[in-house]
């Protein structure tokens, strides 16, 4: 079982706060001879079956690798056709997870980001933040180094006093403030690293990599990735 005494995870086995690397649509499209962006659209299908999914499992939060800071660096068109797809999903999506008592949060920053785009995403959560089920952080230009150096600059803006900055104050500095810890994070695509995640709230998370790419993550290979998880031992540091 999966559980010691600094697991914020019940007595269950189910992790309570899975975070997700949402990789490999682009190699998904271009295996199909097709553009990557119906990659992008066919990875953004899957997220709300598995929503339902872990829902139904017991999961209270599951973060979402949207758009990394770094993902600036690709070419512009894909860029703003993955911004576009966004704002595209996210009306009708945000209703649908409305419905079902789901609250969305941001991680992230909206830095760079359009008016329009932004006023989408700030509705989103607005209808949504009152929800008491489950709760989903989209992750969408985020980096956690330039987070990591956002929260020390509202620290010292704050004028924190030395003696009262330690972990628990940092992490409510954070994005994801309020949030459990991260126990679980799965990585589709195939490749194996963190590519600027969560670094500080995923510290002692259990990894699951799996080469399968993220269109193709169904709710099969995720009750594995739960079973495989049920099984590992977390020992944070002690025996
Ligand atoms: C992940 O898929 C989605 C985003 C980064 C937005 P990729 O677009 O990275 O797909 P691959 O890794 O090129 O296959
Ligand atoms: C990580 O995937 C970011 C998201 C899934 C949003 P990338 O495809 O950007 O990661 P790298 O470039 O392979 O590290
Ligand atoms: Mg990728």
């Amino acid at each position: 079982m999966a559980s010691n005494s600094k697991s914020t995870e019940k007595d269950t086995g189910i992790p309570r706060h899975i975070a997700f690397i949402m990789d490999g649509n682009g190699r998904w499209a271009e295996k199909r001879g097709l553009p990557r962006h119906k990659g992008h659209e066919a990875g953004v299908k899957n997220i709300r079956p598995l929503i339902k999914y872990l829902g139904k499992r017991g999961v209270e939060y599951i973060t979402l690798y949207a758009f990394s800071t770094e993902n600036w660096n690709r070419p512009e068109d894909e860029v703003n056709g993955l911004f576009h797809l966004l704002e595209e999903v996210i009306e009708e999506e945000s209703r649908e997870l409305h419905k079902n008592n789901v609250r969305i949060c941001h991680i992230g920053s909206l830095k760079g980001i359009s008016a329009s785009l932004k006023q989408s995403i700030n509705k989103a959560l607005n209808l949504t933040k009152n929800n008491t089920g489950l709760t989903v952080g989209v992750a969408f230009n985020y980096g956690g180094r330039a987070e990591i150096v956002e929260a020390v600059r509202r620290i010292v803006i704050d004028e924190v006093k030395p003696r009262s900055i330690n972990e628990n104050l940092f992490g409510e500095y954070l994005y994801t403030a309020g949030f459990p810890e991260v126990d679980m994070v799965i990585r589709t695509g195939g490749e194996f690293r963190t590519s600027n995640f969560l670094i500080w709230q995923a510290a002692y998370s259990e990894y699951y990599f799996t080469p399968v790419q993220w269109p193709d993550f169904n709710e099969e290979c995720v009750k594995k990735a739960l079973s495989t998880y049920s099984q590992r031992q977390r020992r944070f540091g002690g025996l």
